[in-house]
């Protein structure tokens, strides 16, 4: 099944930050920000489209804003996937997500070594496993702001590529890795490249893509996506639950056998800072007439 993403990275497009974006884009099934971007470019996006968006951190944190009481917050109706495994619920798209860049100064907020950046990969992976059990892989697409070391990155310190994200493609194969963080001005050179089973993309400054996901999730679970509400709301914590009962095997003579039916809940929750989590349980039944 055909899912459409909108990709964006690093620089405000006019293009995208356009009054006519809906019209240009009615399919858009979700975005997704590479970082270094700021929050109400990523406001914009969400508004414009409806649909949700998932983001990451670039090293500069333009993200982040301030509330009237001078607090840091993410962009509202956006999610960060920094650090963090999720299953879009509309579509069954698994994305997963690693903030910032290769350390080279001390003042910008979101720099990692690659011990830090194993870190964040090491606590994704029971998710990544789960998923590698429950649907056949462990996620569709990688969103980073830093490319993997040496495929799209550069030389100098600021610029060059994480080993651990390169491991990470080598374990889990994406079909997909979105970075940015490399502006490519000389736009004769391929945003593309393929490494193993992925397909690399440099995101900059934005690129609109299609991706298949695999038909077999959608038989096994039928989803409902999260309300505009819950992605929305700021200032309180909002739960939406969703999820169905699905038939998993019938017998001749309307017997069940095996597993009589899977449900699958999935909750939305926003925090004070509009920080957005997906959390989802899965309970399968046993009953038999
Ligand atoms: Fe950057």
């Amino acid at each position: 099944m055909p899912v459409q993403i909108l990709a964006v990275s690093d620089v405000i497009d006019q293009r995208i930050h356009s009054s006519s974006l809906a019209e240009r884009m009615p399919d858009v099934d979700l975005a997704v920000s590479c970082g270094d971007l700021p929050g109400r470019y990523l406001e914009f996006i969400v508004d414009a489209i409806n649909r949700p968006l998932y983001y990451v951190l670039g090293n500069h944190a333009e993200e982040i804003q301030r509330d009237r009481d001078g607090r840091p917050r993410g962009p509202q109706g956006c999610i960060d996937l920094g650090g963090r495994v999720m299953r879009d619920v509309r579509t069954g798209l698994i994305l997963a997500g690693l903030p910032g860049s290769p350390k080279y100064n001390d003042s910008e907020p979101e720099q990692y070594s690659e011990l830090e950046m194993s870190y964040k990969i090491a606590r994704m992976t029971p998710r990544l496993l789960w998923n590698q059990r429950r649907y056949g892989r462990a996620l569709d697409v990688l969103i980073t702001h830093s490319p993997p070391l040496g495929l799209g990155d550069r030389e100098d310190e600021a610029h060059r590529g994480f080993r651990a994200i390169r491991t990470f493609l080598d374990r889990f194969k994406p079909a997909y890795h979105l970075h940015g963080h490399v502006h490519l001005y000389d736009r004769s050179k391929s945003p593309v490249l393929c490494y193993g089973e992925t397909t690399i993309v440099n995101v900059y400054p934005y690129q609109a893509l299609e991706i298949d996901v695999p038909v077999v999730e959608r038989d096994r679970v039928a989803p409902t996506a999260p309300s505009r509400s819950a992605l929305t709301g700021g200032s309180e914590t909002n739960t939406t639950p969703g999820g169905s009962f699905s038939p998993l095997r019938v017998e001749g003579g309307g017997r069940y056998s095996g597993p009589l039916v899977a449900f699958e809940s999935t909750t939305e929750i926003v925090n004070e800072r509009g920080r957005a989590i997906v959390q989802e349980r899965v309970t399968a039944g046993s009953a038999r007439r």
